[in-house]
């Protein structure tokens, strides 16, 4: 990731700045040898920080990601060693609703195969080749996983004349009465005509959605992950919109990232995969630098980051 000179010279006020891998993600050593001797660290969803970068980094204080989502940062080990996390909530909620949504009007809507069909000189007069699509309006969508992301999914569903139905593993939430109903995961599944996932990515997550989930939803139904790769088993996946025991998926990320070209699962006309670009907006992304570098300089400062994902680290440190 290439900072804007402004954004460098906001943290340069407080610290020298080193650069890791400026021409794309940095190796596994440059990563280990950069983070020696280091107050804190910028960094995002491509750069692992397991147990073995924060032992190197001795001087850590704190772990700033850039991005919601920290299933790359081993939190656990950071606590021990109390090195404070931070990350980006909130602000990167609207696009990755937006996108989420966007997805869903695409796959049902046949949008990029229709605009393939075009691009390629396949519109020959009204004989269109392009099977019917699917209207959102009347149908069932499954949040799964209603939090930040999951809620503003559910508010922008409602306008399309989707009933939104929700499984989440705090269970019945209060305050989605009026905007989603709780089902259990497995009934959730079964009455979708879309699934959207929205899960933190954790080892209870992992393959979250397999042969078996994937045997319960309709023939008809969509799936739709913007949520991280691994919460879906892509073979699985393949396997079931090959067979035509599921209608569609659109996919904003994968397992690995990017994908393997070779992937069959990329060739399938009924697969929709776009390069993990739920944040991607030019006002989102600078609103997420920004909220970055604020988590970076306060704990390098050592004051309280603003979007603390290990609080109990600064508690400790309060309290002697
Ligand atoms: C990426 C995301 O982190 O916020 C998240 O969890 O997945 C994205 O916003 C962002 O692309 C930076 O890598």
């Amino acid at each position: 990731m290439r900072l804007p000179e402004a954004v460098l010279a906001r943290i340069e006020e407080v610290a020298e700045v080193t650069v890791c891998g400026s021409q794309g993600p940095p190796s596994r050593e440059q990563v280990i040898a950069g983070v020696r001797d280091v107050d804190g660290v910028l960094s995002s969803t491509v750069v692992p920080v397991d147990a073995e970068v924060l032992e190197a980094g001795q001087r850590l204080r704190v772990v700033s990601n850039f991005g919601v989502g920290f299933d790359h940062v081993d939190v656990g080990a950071a606590t021990e060693r109390g090195i404070l996390v931070t990350n980006t909530p909130d602000v990167l909620t609207d696009a990755v609703a937006d996108l989420t949504l966007g997805l869903m009007l695409a796959l049902a809507r046949r949008i990029v195969e229709g605009a393939l069909l075009v691009r390629e000189g396949r519109w020959i007069g009204w004989n269109v080749r392009l099977p019917l699509a699917t209207d959102l309006s009347g149908k069932t969508l499954a949040i799964i996983g209603l939090g930040r992301i999951g809620t503003a999914v559910a508010r922008r569903a409602q306008p399309f004349g989707l009933s939104v139905i929700y499984h989440d593993v705090r269970g019945e939430i209060a305050e989605a009465a009026g905007l989603a109903t709780y089902r259990p995961f497995d009934q959730a599944l079964r009455e979708a005509d879309i699934v959207s996932l929205h899960v933190n990515l954790t080892p209870e997550t992992t393959r979250l959605i397999g042969a078996r989930e994937l045997a319960l939803m309709k023939p008809v139904a969509f799936l739709v992950n913007t949520s991280r790769g691994p919460v879906v088993d892509q073979r699985a996946l393949y396997e079931a919109l090959r067979d035509g025991r599921l209608a569609g998926a659109a996919l904003d990320v994968t397992e690995p990232e990017p994908p393997d070209p070779a992937d069959p699962l990329l060739q399938l006309s009924n697969v929709l995969v776009v390069p993990h670009i739920g944040s991607a907006t030019r006002e989102t992304r600078a609103a997420m630098l920004d909220l970055a570098v604020r988590n970076l300089v306060a704990g390098v400062l050592g004051q309280r980051p603003p979007c603390l994902v290990n609080p109990e680290v600064w508690s400790k440190r309060r309290t002697p």
